[in-house]
């Protein structure tokens, strides 16, 4: 089995188990991994480092590491080194019971960082030195390129710049991976930087293993495990509201000649309502269409086999335990339909503005005129992060917000006076979607914003209160150009924060 999946000779004589792999992290030090939403990250060497950090830590010793990696990943990489106190900074993204807990709690450092800007940003040296990166591969070629799995991430970025390899060669993710992949090596810090020759979404612009010193390669750890692959919850009536909406609107847009019929590249985030929007485009006769977005989710793999999706440009997948044993059943279809590019061509502002993305992504709130928080609970409580939302939202052709119009039983109004955190500004959303209704915010002013986020899209319960603020702003507020009350305007969060509800 090592000679199939190493084929590069050498490196077979690398291949130790996991504890003597990890024994090469040291305390303090930063470790990058590969992972992306729960797909392609390393699975047995994080839980043996979080082996060795629970030891030190009974024996008195400091340990904690600097963890980076494409986006999130599970529990046996996030949650288990949170559950040791194992991390002393995490960035770009999480969404791990445990390690959101820990950065609540305030114990842990996260920085939530937009996906796009990650590999400059550790290019131009803001993260530190980069000690040890820890890869999944489908593979190792005979030249000692590594073949990523099912995500890319930030992983060239990681093997570039880490002083040290890991590599983890899973045999459970399918060989047929291979070729999938799509590897640019033209980014460049400026002033260098060229034009990215991507025109279209299905381009293959670069190769389709990673690059790697293989001296830098101290460690191959055969592994054999599933990805995350949370279970496929079906769409309930207010995910099928909401995509009903969003649906009419973009037939809507085509009948007006503001969209063409095959749309535009779609972006979409992960969860029961963009399955939804996936599930309802299969069914409304769209043809044709493009994604370029961060990750394959079921409702795309379906929208791939009907011929509904041409094709599709991602760096990861969030597939549920079904999906992934047909995709793997079907891989050489995929292989024809797929992309999986670095995070830094998925997720780029110029190619998400050329190509003109449809960005669909959820949200936590949003104020009267337009501003989104994405991340936060009542302003201080990280929930994930801005993850790809922000690349897409501030660069897409439509930037469009989903989510139910209240949350925690109906004692949250989503549509908020003010918004506790700000993810992205009024100038970046245009279009918010709850299952009351649409509001197309695209060429209205504050005030006329304010009215179109009332009627269409506030839950009843909230309507009035939202109005009777709106009004007493208009009326007293110190400018009149996006009426605020200041002493109430983040009066419903503490309200909640002190009764339960924000109804008071
Ligand atoms: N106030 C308080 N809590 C809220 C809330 C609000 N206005 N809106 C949602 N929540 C809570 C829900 O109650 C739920 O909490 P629970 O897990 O304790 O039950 C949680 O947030 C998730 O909400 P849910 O309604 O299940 O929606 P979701 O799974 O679609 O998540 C976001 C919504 C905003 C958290 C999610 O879209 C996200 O993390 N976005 C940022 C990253 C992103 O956009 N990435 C894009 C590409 S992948």
């Amino acid at each position: 089995m090592p000679h199939d999946r190493i084929r590069c000779a050498p490196l077979r004589a690398r291949i130790v188990d996991a504890a003597a792999a990890a024994a090469h992290i040291g305390p303090g030090q930063t470790v990058a991994m590969s992972g992306f939403t729960g797909s392609g990250y390393p699975k047995q060497v994080p839980l043996a480092l979080a082996e060795r950090i629970g030891q030190a830590h009974d024996a008195g010793e400091a340990f904690q590491i600097r963890l980076l990696t494409g986006a999130s990943t599970a529990p046996e990489l996030d949650g288990a080194l949170a559950k040791v106190d194992g991390i002393a900074l995490r960035l770009p993204f999480q969404s791990d019971p445990d390690t959101r807990q820990r950065i609540n709690d305030g114990s842990l450092a996260y920085i939530d960082a937009h996906l796009s800007h990650v590999a400059q940003h550790a290019w131009f040296g803001f993260y530190g030195e980069i000690d040890v990166a820890v890869v999944e591969a489908v593979a190792i070629r005979e030249d000692g390129g590594i073949v990523p799995s099912t995500s890319v991430g930030n992983s060239k970025t990681w093997l570039d710049l880490a002083k040290k390899v890991i590599v983890e060669v899973n045999t459970w993710q399918p060989e047929g991976l291979e070729g999938m992949h799509d590897i640019y090596y033209g980014t460049a810090l400026p002033p260098q930087r060229r034009p990215i020759p991507l025109e279209h979404t299905g381009d293959r612009i670069g190769e389709t293993a990673l690059r790697v010193d293989p001296d830098k390669i101290v460690a191959v750890v055969m592994t054999h495990g599933p990805d995350r692959n949370s279970p496929f919850s079906p769409a309930d009536a207010t995910s099928e509201l909401i995509a009903g909406h969003l649906i009419e609107f973009l037939q809507h847009e085509v009948a007006r000649g503001r969209l063409p019929a095959s749309l535009l590249p779609l972006q979409s985030g992960v969860g029961n309502i963009p399955n939804a929007v996936l599930a309802g485009l299969a069914k409304s006769g769209f043809r044709d269409l493009t994604a370029f977005t961060e990750v394959i989710q079921d409702g795309m793999l379906d929208l791939l086999r009907s011929g509904v999706l041409a094709s599709a440009s991602c760096t990861g997948f969030a597939m549920s335990p079904q999906a992934n044993e047909a995709f793997k059943r079907e891989i050489d279809f995929f292989r024809g339909k797929i992309i999986l590019r670095t995070q830094e061509i998925s997720n780029h502002p110029e190619l998400v503005r050329r190509l003109g993305c449809i960005g669909m992504n959820g949200m936590v709130e949003v104020d009267l005129y337009g501003n989104v928080n994405s991340t936060h609970i009542m302003g201080s409580r990280i929930m994930n992060g801005i993850g790809g939302s922000g690349d897409f939202a501030r660069n897409g052709f439509l930037s469009i917000f989903l989510s139910p119009s209240t949350a925690k039983g109906g004692s949250i109004s989503s549509i908020v006076p003010m918004v506790s955190h700000v993810d992205h500004t009024e100038h970046d959303v245009s279009i918010i979607v709850t299952e009351q209704g649409l509001a197309d915010l695209r060429g209205l002013s504050p005030k006329q914003r304010a009215k179109v986020l009332i009627e269409r899209c506030a839950h009843p319960d909230y309507r009035d209160a939202l109005q009777d603020y709106f009004d007493r702003a208009l009326r007293d507020s110190y400018g009149k150009h996006t009426p605020h009350l200041l002493p109430e305007a983040l009066s419903w969060h503490q309200r909640w924060l002190d009764s339960g509800s924000m109804l008071g």
